[in-house]
Parts: structure tokens; sequence; C-alpha cells
């Protein structure tokens, strides 16, 4: 049975004392958060997946406005992946009057989605921290898509000393390679052909470092390439950096992160891809 609570109190008499598996989303779930519930449903007992559409996050009150809200199409999908308990509160519940504490993790919310949307990272933070401490979830799950996002999420988690384990899932991909976003439906025909050139740049940096290099200008030269051959594509960033610190690096290390934002469309595309695997832990340090 699907259990749904939309009150705080209603959430906590659900859960019990039993810790659980936790996805956080903001609705408009698509395969890439189908495939996070279905990890948390094999990984645990019981599966709670939370829709809140979060207005801390957003900088442009046109772009909450905007943002796909389909409740009855997330309630079935949820309801099909084998979670049993649904947490959607509105937006008094998880800001009740008054409310006025912030979360912000600093130096790695400044670069980046971070420059081009002020506030956003913190708007995350505020109402991640929230929501790990009301549902206090035994893992709760990430996806690396947005890898900035989960490198805050993992670091407040531990400077805070948060219940549980935060678990970052690879990024899922439509076949061309484009990793799935709820924003790629708002693409023209020709655009959304055109996005392929995004996957492209990162793959082709990571082949070249496959293939030796070390060096990070012409990696980005050869991403950057990508996304110039294509007219409706305007490349926000391409870089490359280390995985904790986010913090640009010169020469290609394992882990080192390719980071990319493109513009097309009046949107923001986001990815990245790791360019070389990290080293086993016992072959690093
Ligand atoms: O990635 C998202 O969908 C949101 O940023 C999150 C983590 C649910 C917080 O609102």
């Amino acid at each position: 049975v699907l259990e749904i609570a939309t009150t705080r109190d209603e959430l906590r008499a659900i859960l019990g004392a039993e810790a659980a598996g936790y996805v956080p989303t903001m609705g408009a779930l698509h395969q890439g958060h189908i495939s996070l519930i279905e990890r948390a449903v094999r990984e645990n007992a019981r599966t709670v997946v939370s829709l809140f559409v979060n207005p801390k996050q957003f900088g442009d009150p046109a772009d909450l406005v905007r943002y796909p809200r389909d409740r009855e199409r997330d309630f079935a999908a949820i309801s099909a992946s084998g979670a049993t308990v649904i947490f959607s509160p509105r937006e008094l519940e998880i800001y009740p009057p008054g409310f006025e504490t912030t979360i912000e993790v600093t130096s790695l919310s400044r670069r980046w989605e971070g420059a081009a949307r002020p506030g956003h990272f913190r708007g995350v933070a505020t109402v991640v921290t929230l929501l790990l401490s009301l549902v206090r979830p035994a893992r709760a799950y990430f996806g690396e898509k947005d890898f900035q996002q989960l490198r805050v999420i993992q670091r407040l988690h531990a400077d805070l000393g948060l219940p549980g384990s935060i678990v970052p899932c690879p990024t899922v991909r439509d076949s061309d390679g484009l990793a799935l976003s709820s924003r790629n439906a708002r693409l023209s025909a020709l655009a959304r052909r055109q996005a392929v050139a995004i996957p492209r740049a990162l793959f082709t940096m990571r082949d070249l470092a496959d293939s030796g290099e070390r060096e990070i200008a012409p990696l980005i030269a050869a991403g950057s390439q990508e996304v110039a051959k294509r007219d409706l594509l305007t490349l926000d960033y391409l870089t490359v950096v280390d995985p904790s610190t986010l913090e640009p690096i010169p020469t290609v290390v394992p882990g080192a992160r390719a980071l990319i934002a493109v513009s097309v469309e009046g949107l923001r595309l986001i990815d990245n891809l790791a360019l070389l695997e990290p080293l086993p832990a016992h072959l690093s340090g």
C-alpha cells in the first residue's frame, strides 16, 4: 500500500523510528528519478519519496511558476517503482511563518552553477538539511547529474553530522547520450538534436584523457569545438575540476571531473563526467 503524508506529524507517524531509503525530488519525475527510487527500493525495507518544489532554490519567480507539476502522474510513477511512502508537503509545512534559517556551504557553492544562479545552492542546502532532519533516512539517494549539488549535499551532511549516508547515483542518459532532465522536454526538435553535443563534448574529452592526454587546454578546446558546431548552443562553461573542491586543475588526475553548462533556447543544460576513474582506495594516498 502507498502511504501519503502531507504534514511533518503524519510523516513521523508513518515512519516511526524505522530507518528508510529516501529520494528527495521536486516532482516532474523522469527515468533518472525512477532509477534512484528503484535503487532505494532494492537497498531498503521501505522507501520514502518527497515531492516539494522548493521556492528558495529558484532565483527567478517566473521559473518557479513555470516549473512542471503533475502530482497524479508522479504519484503513479512512484507507486509503480515500489516506493511505499510519499511526502508531499505544502510550502507552509516546510517553511512555517517566521522561518529564517539558512544553510550555506560556502566554497563549494561559489563557482559554476552557484555563479550563474546566485542563492540557488543556499536554497538547496537549506531544504535538503530540513528534509534529511525530518525523514532521518538510513540512505538518501542523489543523482551525479547535478554534480555540484551532490558535492554541496555531501559536505553539509558531513559538516552537520546528519544521520545515515548520502548515496551518489550515476547519471541516466537518453539513447543518444543526453543526460535526462525535466528541461529536455521544453526544447524544440532541432535544439534537442543539437543538445547531443553536450555529452559528445564530455565523451570526447574522456577519450582524449584515456589515450594519454594529461593537459587540460587541448581537452577543453576539443570539447568546446563540439558545442561551437551547433548554432543554437552557447557554451557557458566547460572546465575540468578536482572532484572534491570543484576548483579547476591544470592536469588530468584520477577522478578529475569535466563540468559543462550550455544555454539553449533560454534554458540551461548541465552535465558532467569523470575523466579518469578514481584509483581504488587501497592504491590512493
Ligand atoms: O535535485 C533536486 O531535485 C532538488 O534540488 C532537491 C535535491 C530535491 C532539493 O530541492
